[in-house]
C-alpha cells in the first residue's frame, strides 16, 4: 500500500507537464503529417518481379501552404541487430517536390509511380527483385521540423539453383532440363530470375538452360577453365 502513494502524487505533476507541452505547440506538430498506415503485413513477392511498397500520407489543413513541400525518404533496414542494437540501413531514394533522387545501389530499379499525380502518394515500386532486397522498408515524410514514418516488411521468395546431370556435363536437352527441374520440385528459371540471382553474386561455371531456351553461364569473372567460351552463350554481367 505504501508504494502506491508516490505514484498518485506524481499525477498532478504529469498533468502539469503535459499542459506545458501543449503550450509549446508540440502536440500540434505531431499531427502535421498523418501517415495512412496501409499495411504492416509482410509483402511477399517472387524474385525478379516488381513490388509496390505503399506509403500514403496527408498533411494537416494549412500545413502545405505554410511549409516547404514534404520531403520523402525511403530507407532499407535489414540484418541482425549488432552489439549497438542497430540494424544495417541503406538509403534508397529521396524526393522533394519534382526532384526525385535514387541512390546508386537502386538505380534503374525504383520509382515512385503515383507521385507525379499525387504528391501525398510516396509508394515505392521496386523491380527486378533480388533475394537481398528482403528487409524492412521505411518511408519517412518530413515537413519542416515534423517527421512521420511508416514501415513495410518485404520478403523476396525463390531460389535459383543449378542442376547438374550426374554423368555428362552438357547432356540435357531443353526438354530434359524442364523435366528435371520439375522432378526437383522446381521450374526452369527465367532469364530475369538468373539476372536477379547473378546480381546477388551467384557464380557457376556450368552452362545452364533457361526458360527462353537460351543457355547461359552465370560467371562473375572469367578464370582459367571457366571463360563462358562459346560465342554468344556467355552470360555478360
Ligand atoms: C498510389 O500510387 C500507386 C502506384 O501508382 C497506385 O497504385 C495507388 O492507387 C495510388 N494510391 C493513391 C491513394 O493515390
Amino acid at each position: 500500500m505504501q508504494g502506491v502513494l508516490p505514484v498518485c502524487g506524481l499525477q498532478p505533476l504529469l498533468a502539469l507537464l503535459l499542459l506545458q507541452t501543449v503550450g509549446c505547440g508540440v502536440t500540434e506538430a505531431d499531427t502535421m503529417v498523418n501517415m495512412r498506415k496501409v499495411t504492416h503485413q509482410t509483402i511477399s513477392e517472387e524474385m525478379s518481379k516488381t513490388v509496390l511498397l505503399p506509403c500514403l500520407f496527408t498533411l494537416r489543413p494549412g500545413a502545405s501552404s505554410s511549409h516547404e513541400p514534404p520531403r520523402i525518404k525511403w530507407t532499407k533496414v535489414w540484418g541482425q541487430r549488432g552489439s549497438d542494437g542497430l540494424q544495417k540501413e541503406q538509403s534508397v531514394l529521396v524526393a522533394k517536390d519534382n526532384v526525385v533522387k535514387v541512390k546508386k545501389a537502386f538505380q534503374g530499379r525504383v520509382t515512385l509511380p503515383g507521385y507525379n499525380e499525387n504528391r501525398y502518394n510516396a509508394s515505392l515500386a521496386l523491380s527486378g527483385l533480388r533475394s537481398s532486397d528482403s528487409g524492412l522498408y521505411r518511408c519517412e515524410v518530413v515537413v519542416g521540423i515534423n517527421d512521420e514514418q511508416d514501415t513495410v516488411p518485404l520478403e523476396v521468395t525463390g531460389v535459383v539453383f543449378h542442376y547438374r546431370a550426374p554423368h555428362d556435363r552438357y547432356a540435357l536437352s531443353f526438354a530434359d532440363a524442364k523435366r528435371v527441374c520439375v522432378e526437383n520440385s522446381a521450374v526452369i528459371a527465367t532469364p530475369g530470375q538468373l539476372q536477379a540471382t547473378f546480381a546477388d553474386g551467384y557464380d557457376n561455371c556450368d552452362a545452364g538452360w533457361l526458360s527462353d531456351q537460351t543457355v547461359r553461364y552465370p560467371i562473375q569473372s572469367p578464370r582459367p577453365g571457366c571463360y563462358g567460351d562459346r560465342e554468344g552463350l556467355t552470360w555478360s554481367p
